[in-house]
Order: structure tokens, then sequence, then C-alpha cells
């Protein structure tokens, strides 16, 4: 199948390739630590369960395979030319708790999809193509996230290495265990002239597409997020002899800031507000909480945006607290930068859309993406699949066979239409945002 072929022969093999990438998919969601829910956690059983078959089948598509020191499973297919630069196409196989089959997922078994059937046919290019399988997008086992992709990029920060899962076990630890060498993760990263651009295949995660009746659409730009842990200090007090005008409640002081920042998200436009966790560490049913914690996900298309909300919320709890007399720790545990696809990828995408006879939807993504850590080692684009609802982090998160296979026929036109040359530096489709120190 070539670039730009749309002929039946070519779209019944389109088809055919898509139903693989569906059973493959199928297949892949048995790879979980929780049966009965698809559940697959950085450095876990499945994850390592996910790598060895993710391993297998890109050894028989005819590329190099191999997991490399920070748990990223690294697929290579030659190019015509030895030392020629190399295409990323990519995405994450962690998934949140209780997931989808789709998120994340896809893209990596898009991208050996794609390659499997430019093997077949026979067809290499002028520059090489590497299937990367990112470990840990989500962050939901240690407080860190983008941890593999940051790794690539060259932004590795050790000191996530010293971060703990619920069980105390710290990611050095889990490296290990898994079989990796947590002195080795600066090998890798990748040299920028090396690489020539990274393509993520991705669902929407939003209603955007389906509301427009379309089965794609070109990604221009991914919000930025940052995550807090927020802790709060109270007085432990017996439930049946503690006045309700003597106590420092820590749990109803949370449920009070929980609902400042449902507030802010709803009255900024552009923001979003999420708090995903809160617990009560030594909780007992006749007990006044003495302490809660809870986490905060704050996003926006423009870091400013993201910034500002998150100094107003800062105060905003602080107050609260005083004015209960409680304490409050506010810690940032992660954050990323609102990222603009490359111009250059976005144009390239549009066309492959066009020519597949589809109508062009350009879309920002709210939801983050190994691409925003990629974007500091080259030019990224991402391409959207639309899911049922628009739901996702769900079981119920859906695609259909149809809509994978344009997928897959506009991720093979790109492929076989890119010209390497075109991409030598970064040219940001929307230029607030990449242009950081
Ligand atoms: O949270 C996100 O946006 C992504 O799914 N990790
Ligand atoms: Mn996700
Ligand atoms: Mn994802």
């Amino acid at each position: 199948m070539s670039s730009a072929d749309f002929s039946p022969a070519a779209a019944a093999l389109q088809r055919s390739a898509a139903e693989l990438l569906m059973q493959r998919l199928d297949i892949f969601a048995g790879h979980t630590d929780q049966p009965g829910t698809i559940t697959r956690l950085y450095l876990s059983r499945a994850h390592r369960e996910a790598a060895a078959t993710l391993t297998r089948w890109m050894a028989a598509a005819g590329m190099n395979a191999a997991i490399d020191p920070i748990g990223n499973v690294v697929g290579r297919y030659e190019g015509t030319e030895p030392n020629a630069p190399t295409l990323l196409i990519g995405s994450h196989i962690d998934t949140v708790r209780d997931a989808g089959r789709y998120d994340g997922n896809l893209g990596v078994l898009a991208g050996l999809t794609c390659v499997e059937e430019f093997a077949k046919a026979g067809k290499r290019f002028p520059f090489a193509i590497e299937v990367i399988a990112f470990g840990d997008e989500e962050g939901v086992r240690f407080p860190s996230a983008l941890t593999g992709s940051r790794a690539m990029a060259g932004e590795f920060d050790s000191n996530v290495l010293d971060g703990c899962d619920e069980s105390g076990v710290s990611l050095r630890e889990a490296l290990i265990a898994f079989g990796c060498d947590p002195l080795r993760i600066g090998a890798v990263a990748r040299r920028p002239q090396d690489m020539i651009a990274y393509i993520e295949l991705h669902i929407e995660q939003g209603p955007l597409l389906e509301a427009s009746h379309a089965p794609i659409g070109v990604v221009t730009a991914i919000s930025g997020a940052n995550r807090f842990e927020v802790d709060v200090i109270g007085t432990a007090g017996h439930a049946g002899t503690t006045p309700m005008n003597m106590r420092a409640d820590a749990l109803t002081g949370a449920a009070e800031m929980i609902l400042a920042i449902e507030a802010l998200a709803r009255a900024t436009p552009t923001l979003v507000g999420t708090v995903g966790k809160i617990e009560a560490p030594t909780g007992s049913v006749n007990v006044v909480p003495g302490e809660a914690r809870f986490t905060i996900d704050l996003r926006a298309p423009t870091d400013d945006a993201r910034e500002r909300a998150s100094e107003v919320l800062a105060a905003e709890l602080s107050m609260i607290a005083d004015r209960r007399g409680l304490r409050m720790n506010l810690k940032q545990t992660y954050q990323a930068f609102a990222t603009s696809c490359d111009a250059r990828i976005v144009a390239a995408l549009s066309r492959c859309v066009t020519r597949a006879g589809l109508d062009l939807q350009l879309l920002p993504s709210g939801a983050g993406h190994d691409a925003m850590a990629v974007a500091r080692l080259c030019p990224i684009g991402m391409l959207f699949v639309r899911c049922a609802g628009g739901l996702s982090h769900s079981p119920a998160e859906s695609i259909t066979v149809e809509d994978a296979s344009c997928a897959l026929g506009v991720l093979m036109d790109f492929v076989s239409s890119l010209d390497e040359r075109t991409f030598r530096r970064p040219e940001p489709y929307l230029d607030n945002v990449l242009a950081r120190p």
C-alpha cells in the first residue's frame, strides 16, 4: 500500500490492516494488573507482559526491537540510507486505572501496523522509522509523568527516581526490578540532529470530532498542565465529644477547597480543574479527621492562563485554611508547558487528510501527551481519532474499525510523502508556546 493510493485494492489492504490493529488492541487489553479492568501501570507485571508482546510483534514486522533503560519499547525499521535521520511514531502503553483500551495503545500499535504494511510491500524510505511505546505517560503509579518521553528528549529529572508508589517502592527500585538500569537513563536521550519529527496518533478523548461527524482531526496544540498534592492538617478529635464550633476538621476544610477549585475553573474560560483523588489517611468513622490529602490537575491552552490560575488558587486555599484554623501544604508534583504542533507537520497531515477525501478538522488537545515532551527534541504532530461520546479514561472508550482504517491511511500517506529535509528547525503552529528557553 503506497501513499495516496486510493485504489479498491489499497482500501481493502487498509481495512484488513485496521482489523488486525483492532484485534491487537483487544489482545493488548488483556495485559492488565487488575483482572476485570484494563490497568497497566508503569514497570508493572502487565507493562512487562505488554512490552514482551509488542517486542515480538515488532520483530515479526521486520524491526529491531528492544526495551530501553527507562522501560520504553523501541522498534526500529531501517531506511535506505545507513545514517539517515529518524522519524519517530509513538505513544504510551501505560494506562490509568480501569482504563479504556485505545488511550496510548492505539498510537503505538498503529505505528507498528504502518511499518508492518511497508515491510510487507518491501517499501523503505530515505530515513529510518522508530515506533516508540513510552512506559509512563499517565504518571499514575509514581508522582512523575512523561518519564520515558522526557528521558528520550534529554530532559529526565533524576530527582524523580526517589518518587515512590503507594506501597513505598521508589522509581529507582521499580526500574531495577523491571530489568532496567537507572544509571544508563542518560543513554535514552536522542540528538535533535538525528531526528526528523515525531508523530502521535491518539484518540481525541473529547467530543469535537464526533460532533463534527469527522473520523479524524489534525492537532494544532496541546494544553499545558500542572498537578499538585495538597496536605490539609487539622486536629483529630472524638466524633462524639468534640463540639462543632471547636473543630479543626481537615476533611471538611479540604471539601471547601475542592469546591473553590471547581468554582475557579467554572469561572475562568478555557481553564479546567480536577480533583481526582482525596483521602483521609488516618481516617476512622468515629474520628474528626486530623489530616486530608487530595490532588489537583489544572490545565489551559496557554501557560499564562494556567500559571495565573495556580497563583489565585494557592491564595484561595490558604485563606480557607487560615479561616478554619488548618495548615495547608500545596506541592506541585508535575508541570508540562502548553505545546504547539509544528506548522509544517500540521500542513502535511492536513494535505493527507484532504487527499483521503475527508473534511479537515483542526483542533487543540485538552489532554496531555508524550508529544509535549518530545517537542523538546524535534518537531511534533498529532492525529486524533474520533472516540464514541468523547469518552476516555474509562472502559467505555471506543473507536470504530472504519475510523482506525482512515487514520492508518492518513498516517501511511504522511510517512510515504514525507520530505525529511523540510524539518530542519521547529516552526510552531501557534507562536505563543514552545519558544521557551
Ligand atoms: O492526563 C492526561 O491528559 C493524559 O491522559 N495523561
Ligand atoms: Mn490518558
Ligand atoms: Mn494518552
